[in-house]
């Protein structure tokens, strides 16, 4: 197996290696660190059914029931799917996780990690992005570090402030999603010790203390400084990728810049991942 980096901050790309077979345990410990250091993890030339991908993955963690049930593949619905071939009621066409986010961060322990494997893939376009929000807190002025250090954010499976329009949960995803979550605006990674912005304009409905007035134009201003380009790495898909990331420190996007005839369709799954913990 070989790892490569690739970007100096986020980003690895790893040869030389079937997911599809076990997995020896000093190869897993090497891939389970490679995650942290590199917060993004392109395993090239896979190609795993969905139980395959499940078993795979259970080198990084078990896994995280999501959300909407309503992207659950029937034979194993613990794995989802990723498809620009869906619409809304209306008739509009639905592009998963386009706009910067972190996964699901209205849950009280939002997933630690997602995992997407190519299936089917448009001939250009449909890059994934990701933003280091460790390297752009470290960047931050010391004084907006301080500003923000002890503020706590309100996430929703909705926010009202949202520009993009997510799909409607099931009926039976309704029951156990809850309403509103509280988590630091500022997240210490439980595992590598590293601080990180952690926003989500699609999820955060407010800061606990702070008038609206104030605390939306603060999270365009953090999101605007974190997602700078040279906090980026942006994933150019190739046929087989397994990718993983670290929502806990980063923030992704998906680009609907493609032609929407052909058919971008990937294998979805998420890892449990701790409660953030509060600072000071
Ligand atoms: C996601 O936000 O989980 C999907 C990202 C992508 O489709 O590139």
């Amino acid at each position: 197996m070989r790892i490569k980096a690739l970007s100096d901050h986020t980003g690895a790309e790893v040869r030389g290696i079937d997911l599809s077979c076990p997995v020896a345990p000093d190869t897993q410990a090497t891939l389970a660190q490679a995650f942290l250091t590199h917060g993004v993890l392109v395993v090239r030339d896979q190609s795993l059914t969905p139980l395959q991908m499940l078993a795979a993955v259970r080198i990084f963690g078990s896994v995280f029931p999501q959300h909407n049930t309503r992207f659950a593949i029937p034979d194993c619905p613990e794995i989802h799917y990723i498809s620009n071939q869906d619409r809304f009621a209306d008739g509009r066409r639905y592009i998963p996780g386009e706009g910067w986010h972190t996964d699901h961060s209205n849950d009280p322990h939002p997933p630690k990690a997602t995992v997407l494997h190519a299936v089917t893939l448009p001939s250009g376009g449909g890059d994934t992005q990701f933003a280091n929000m460790a390297v752009a807190y470290a960047a931050l002025p010391i004084s907006i570090r301080e500003r923000i250090t002890n503020l706590m954010a309100i996430h929703v499976y909705q926010s009202s402030h949202s520009a993009r329009q997510l799909m409607d949960l099931s009926n039976t995803s309704k029951e156990r999603v809850p309403n509103a979550v509280i988590h630091p605006l500022v997240r210490t990674h439980p595992e590598t010790g590293r601080q990180s912005i952690y926003i989500n304009p699609i999820r955060i409905e407010g800061l606990l203390g702070l008038d609206h007035r104030e605390a939306l134009p603060l999270l365009d201003e953090l999101l605007a400084h974190a997602t700078r380009d040279e906090f980026q790495y942006r994933h150019e898909w190739q046929g087989g990728d397994l990718v993983i990331w670290d929502n806990r420190c980063l923030l992704h996007k998906a680009n609907g810049d493609y032609d929407m005839a052909q058919t971008r369709y990937l294998y979805r799954v998420m890892l449990r991942g701790d409660r953030p913990p509060r600072n000071g």
